[in-house]
């Protein structure tokens, strides 16, 4: 990156007496981070020389010598030969001025009817729905390899918790659907985002429109916008679709980072229900006997920056008067650092959840411990007529015999649990194995295998 502390290079220098500070010009510049857009730059350019030959605002060899110029710019850059000049702010003004230095004076007849004001909304608007693609395509991927998980571990059985203790047994295919919904609403999320963001302000120029004979449908069309916004002022001072998407984000890494938290739960000695193949996993340089879930780790850590970077746009925006401020060159760095790191946080799941290893012996015997059948004690009673109060406290009072004997419900014989109550007979058993139990839920959302296969086959249909 060059410096330079001229006023004649700027261009819009026509007015200033004294060059910029040194350190303004630092401290001003967008250049630094906004260089990533200049793809989306230089199609957008390209499309308003269209649009404005095709109106007669450039004539045809005008259009075609700005039109290769910027596609040799690109080339330039693509290849490492451009210098990026911090005195030229930022990545609109650089191309620009590469344009004319490559063609001449044509060059300068670009800029006419718009602003960098449209220009730079525009050009975010681009990249974002460029990205926007990418991590629906990611999600999608991570959402069929939870599928394929679910439907290898819908007879598996596992402790359900709530309050972090054992609640009643669920199937892990079934607890995987529950992680599969939360995917399902931000894929729908990320798609309606998407409409927002798919519209072009291009033509609002500075604030007000332009006085020349532009025709945004066009400049629309090529770009592949839905269509032209309604109102100038907002065009250049819109960044609601950037929140929203930020928001689909947070939200997203809020749901990832509950995954994580249960796989570090899930990988420790003390639960040990699954394993991480070692590749997503790294060790200790002290303790050799440590394999640590890192990538887990990492991805709930990483929901702090993006939950971060969404309140950043949010009061980035709050107290902007209309229309576009330099306020909004702020906006950037929050948006590319959650794509990225969304991007990054969605391959290493798509990646990791498929190879997820259930340790079906383990689980089982978590559910066993926990007195996790209680409940269907409880409403075998109240099938038999005795009412729920009751029913549960003849339970509550076979549990603590349970705990003090350290055995399980089903472990107990059949005449120990008719101390607790004369109505239960031989047919118990059917309803204190863990089997039996998660079979009974045999209900749309219920946890019984044959549910959880239904779910995958629903949800395939609707995945494509
Ligand atoms: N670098 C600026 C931004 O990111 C581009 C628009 C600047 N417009 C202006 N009139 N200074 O917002």
């Amino acid at each position: 990156m060059t410096d330079s502390n001229t006023t004649s290079e700027k261009p819009w220098g026509g007015r200033f007496s004294e060059p910029t500070d040194a350190f303004v010009e630092r401290f001003t510049a967008s250049v630094g981070f906004d260089q990533r857009l200049y793809h989306h730059d230089i199609t957008g350019s390209i499309a308003h020389a269209t649009m404005l030959a095709e109106v007669g605002v450039l004539t045809a060899e005008e259009k075609t010598q700005i039109i290769e110029g910027l596609e040799a710019v690109k080339a330039d850059i693509e290849a490492g030969e451009f210098q990026w000049s911090v005195s030229l702010e930022d990545v609109h003004m650089n191309v620009e001025a590469r344009l004319t230095d490559r063609i001449g004076v044509t060059g300068k007849k670009l800029h006419t009817g718009r602003s960098r004001n449209d220009q730079v909304a525009t050009d975010i608007r681009l990249y974002l729905r460029d990205e926007i693609d990418v991590i629906a395509e990611e999600l999608q991927r991570l959402r069929a390899g939870l599928l394929d998980l679910a439907e290898r571990e819908a007879d598996t059985i596992m402790p359900g918790f709530t309050h972090l203790q054992t609640a009643q047994p669920v199937t892990f295919g079934h607890h995987l659907l529950a992680w599969y919904e939360m995917l399902v609403r931000d894929a729908e999320r990320l798609l309606d985002c998407r409409k927002r963001v798919n519209v072009m302000p291009l033509g609002a120029a500075a604030l007000a429109g332009t006085t020349y004979p532009i025709d945004r449908s066009i400049t629309a069309r090529l770009l592949g916008f839905d269509r032209p916004t309604e109102n100038s002022l907002d065009s250049v001072s819109d960044r609601d679709f950037a929140i929203e998407f930020c928001s689909f984000a947070a939200l997203l890494m809020t749901h990832l980072s509950r995954f994580s938290e249960e796989l570090v739960l899930w990988t420790s000695a003390q639960f040990d229900f699954i394993d991480l193949p070692d590749r997503f996993c790294t060790g200790s340089s002290i303790m050799p006997q440590k394999k640590n879930p890192d990538v887990p780790e990492l991805v709930r850590g990483k929901t702090g920056r993006v939950n971060g970077h969404l309140i950043s746009l949010l009061t980035l925006m709050k107290g902007q008067p209309l229309a576009y401020n330099k306020d909004n060159q702020e906006d950037k760095e929050p948006l590319f650092d959650t794509v990225d790191t969304v991007k990054g946080c969605l391959k290493a799941y798509a990646d990791m959840v498929p190879a997820i290893v259930a340790k079906a012996d383990n689980m089982r015997e978590a559910a066993r411990k926990g007195f996790s059948t209680a409940t269907d004690l409880a409403d075998y009673l109240v099938k038999k007529g005795v009412p729920f109060r009751d029913a549960h406290e003849i339970v509550g009072k076979a549990v603590a015999f349970g705990v003090a004997e350290s055995r399980d419900l089903s472990e107990m014989t059949l005449v120990e649990l008719q101390k607790f109550s004369g109505i239960i007979a031989e047919d118990v058993f059917e309803v204190l194995t863990l089997e039996g139990s998660v079979q009974a839920r045999d209900h749309l959302g219920g946890t019984a295998p044959d549910q959880v296969r239904a779910a995958v086959a629903r949800a395939r249909q609707q995945l494509g």
